[in-house]
């Protein structure tokens, strides 16, 4: 596309992405390597006392022969779900705060140098790791080593500056009590900041849901959501991927969330979307993985043209990108070759991440 170049100089900010979605199948293999974690057998083992139990059959998988194998399984994806599967078996190799640097600082090196991101709002699943005796601690220090490396290494004067906030998610397709146990156990701690965006002090910018949609409607988390509303700290929540325009009311209406992740199934609803448009929700859509997971055939399906034809604000993400294939600066550059869009659209679409990110005023300034 002409456009190329103009869409690569473009600042962007990213608010959709899930720092263990970012463990590319290399990684994932040398970490299990380093920390000694087994992976799903790639081909059956027969003890000598006869075949194993029905458990460990099912820990027999041929993807996890190598990298190349797991990623070409990554590429016949037919499902949220589907994924969510090899995600969370991806992840049990995460055990060390400098694991979580080493992941963290791949992703946020990449997004700067790539696809000039200036500003990371990036999900991470605490209840994945804490069941695993992986404490939150640790991850938040990985973390913020990461961030300050980058923050050195990319800022100083040379306009390209990079800032990134940590978003825990609460996981859907586990208990509700479990959610409640993470939440309450991070607000006791002091773990969050308010919603005046502060970048000192507390480590994370707010609360999100993930997971799991079809069956698990958000009024589930409601008191959860509701504490966090009393304690000040931000809200966001994935609802209408696969599940229905519905949940994304239900999520605006009783986990009263300042965005929506993807929320694409609020295209069916026409006066949901009169609402989204009025109310200024920002939708954080991730086409390139809706495409993956099934939840449209072609990227031309994402509704794109029906979000900036009724004014409902989005910005665009890349959820997962070790497993979609595509890093921001590729989402991107699908979109345009899908869309043709216009410089006018571009700079509306960069321009509303921005407004839209969780970052001080001032941080948006610098970026605008
Ligand atoms: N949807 C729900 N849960 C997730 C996703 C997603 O796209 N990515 C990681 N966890
Ligand atoms: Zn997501």
């Amino acid at each position: 596309s002409p456009l190329h170049p103009f869409l690569v100089a473009l600042p962007k900010c990213e608010h959709h992405m899930h720092l263990e979605g970012s463990l590319s199948p290399e990684l994932l293999f040398a970490l299990a390597k380093k920390n000694n974690i087994s992976l799903p057998s790639p081909f059956p083992t027969v003890s000598r006392s006869g075949p194993g139990t029905a458990e460990e059959q099912d820990e027999i998988d041929p993807a996890f022969a190598s990298p190349a194998t797991l990623r070409a399984r990554y590429a016949a994806f037919t499902s949220l779900d589907d994924f969510l599967h090899y995600y969370y078996i991806g992840m049990r190799v995460l055990l060390t705060a400098d694991d979580f640097e080493e992941l963290a600082y791949a992703y946020l090196a990449r997004a700067s140098l790539e696809g000039n991101v200036r500003h990371a709002e990036v999900f991470f699943d605490p209840q994945a790791h804490v069941s695993r005796g992986v404490t939150v601690a640790v991850i938040v220090e990985g973390w913020e080593r990461a961030v300050e490396r980058v923050e050195g290494e990319f800022g100083g004067g040379k306009g390209r500056k990079i800032t990134a906030l940590l978003v825990p998610c609460l996981l859907r397709h586990l208990e509700v009590e479990d959610s409640r146990g993470l939440f309450a156990g991070l607000l006791a701690e002091g773990y969050f900041h308010g919603e005046d965006g502060g970048e000192e002090g507390p480590k994370l910018a707010g609360v999100g849901l993930c997971s799991t949609e079809m069956d698990r409607p958000p009024g589930l988390w409601k008191e959860i959501f509701e504490m966090a509303r009393e304690a000040g700290v931000r809200r966001t929540a994935h609802a209408g991927e696969e599940g229905p325009a519905g949940y994304v009311s239900a999520a605006l209406d009783e986990l009263w969330v300042e965005r929506i992740d993807h929320g694409v199934r609020a295209a069916e609803d026409g006066e949901l979307m009169g609402r989204l448009a009025r109310e200024g929700v920002m939708l954080t859509v991730c086409p390139v993985s809706n495409v993956r997971l099934k939840g449209v055939e072609r990227l031309e399906d994402v509704p794109i043209r029906e979000f900036l034809d009724k004014g409902v604000r989005f910005s665009l993400n890349s959820d997962d990108p070790a497993y979609f294939g595509a890093y921001l600066q590729e989402v991107y550059c699908a979109v345009e070759e899908a869309f043709g869009l216009s410089v006018g659209e571009w700079a509306m679409i960069a321009r509303n991440a921005v407004e839209g990110s969780w970052c001080g005023e001032e941080r948006k300034r610098e970026i605008l």
